[in-house]
């Protein structure tokens, strides 16, 4: 920075000091474009203690000048103070030495944004076919009672259909009731009758969740998967609505060119009971790897609600002091279907080994961004 002598002022009139104070007000504002930044050079130069050109102008102009003078010099010379002082306060000069250290014409710091996991996106993608239909969604808790993942769904205690569903229990549930001992669901079906003892008929609801059984992980299993379960009751619905509804879903998620096919099943909470089957997406029906060469991929199981868990949740509506005519196994009847989320996102994504899903492995889920 410049650092020209202060000029001893020829007189004192205002005119003189008005010009004086201009110049050196115009020299302040050039100092502090040049110091760019530089915060403190810019402050040593003009408060310096010893060096400051504030200093220098009050040794030639403040202390040399008559008394009568010093009253005019003052005002001015406050105010340059003050100009001085609104440069270092000012936010630019507050961040100045942090700026200058910033190299614009770096790389920047990339950060990778997240995304849905394919599990979930493939659970959205299924409830977003039945949002269409009209169906609303209804959640249920992980930890379930005995009543609502199986009693009442017409797996009476004891009954060897439970076995078909490998049960972890919570410990120490012994000095329950049976129906009121806890256990991880196995299923999302118990949600089924927790919505019927919430809500009265006609009732639509698709159901995502978790669900948990004491199975071996293997390329297709895993103890805890996912589910999209489903539930219509209504006055009136009968077995054509049931193929009707489920053949549009498996054509809006798995394409327009798919047939399904239904097979006779079991269920305990339906009756009749069927598996669905889609025509092979891989080889469109004409058999490969896939598809075992049948041409079919088995796909969801489903069925007509069994009045016997219709007469379970009006007992429990009776139980609970609820309305108990609503879901009269004589008013009403209903169709169910229950999925496996998993199974769908490796039709869909050509994943072999269930593993991956929850493996956390970047490599394998960024595939899916
Ligand atoms: N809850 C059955 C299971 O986990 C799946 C299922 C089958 C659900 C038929 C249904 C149904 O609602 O109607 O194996």
């Amino acid at each position: 920075m410049m650092n020209e002598a202060i000029p001893h002022l020829t007189d004192y009139s205002d005119a003189t000091l008005d010009h004086a104070f201009a110049t050196l007000e115009a020299e302040v504002r050039e100092s502090a474009a040049a110091a760019a930044g530089d915060v403190e050079g810019f402050r040593l130069h003009w408060l310096g203690r010893k060096q400051g050109r504030l200093k220098l102008v009050s040794e030639v102009w403040l202390k040399l000048a008559p008394a009568d003078a010093r009253r005019a010099l003052g005002m001015r010379f406050n105010q340059l103070k003050q100009g001085i002082e609104a440069v270092l306060e000012a936010p630019a000069a507050q961040s100045g030495p942090k700026l200058a250290a910033l190299d614009v014409t770096l790389p920047g710091i990339a950060r990778v944004a997240g995304i849905a996991h394919p599990l979930v996106t493939t659970m959205q993608r299924v409830v977003e076919v039945f949002h269409q239909l009209g169906y609303s969604t209804a959640l249920g808790p992980e930890v379930e009672t005995d009543f609502h993942n199986f009693e009442a769904l017409n797996f009476p205690p004891n009954h060897p259909a439970r076995d078909t569903q490998d049960t972890l229990q919570v410990a120490a549930q012994g000095a329950k009731a049976e129906r009121d001992r806890l256990l991880m669901r196995t299923h999302t079906s118990p949600v089924q009758i927790r919505t019927m003892l919430e809500q009265a008929p006609p009732l639509r609801i698709v159901i995502p969740g978790k669900v948990h059984r004491n199975d071996a992980a293997d390329a297709t299993h895993s103890p805890i998967f996912h589910q999209v379960e489903g539930l219509c009751v209504g006055p009136d619905i009968t077995f054509s609505d049931l193929k009707g509804t489920l053949d549009h879903a498996m054509r809006s998620l798995f394409g327009a060119g798919v047939t399904t096919r239904f097979f006779p099943s079991f269920f305990p909470f339906t009756e009749p009971s069927a598996d669905v089957q889609i025509s092979c997406i891989f080889c469109s029906g004409n058999g490969c790897r896939k598809c075992k060469y049948s041409g079919w991929i088995e796909l969801l199981g489903c069925g007509m609600v069994d009045p016997a868990v219709f007469a379970a949740v009006t007992a429990e509506r009776r139980r609970l002091g609820l309305d108990d005519t609503l879901y009269d196994p004589a008013r009403v009847s209903g169709f169910a279907f229950g999925m496996g989320v998993e199974r769908i996102a490796m039709i869909l994504h050509g994943v072999s080994d269930i593993g991956l899903f929850y493996s956390g492995d970047v490599r394998f889920l960024e595939q899916f961004a």
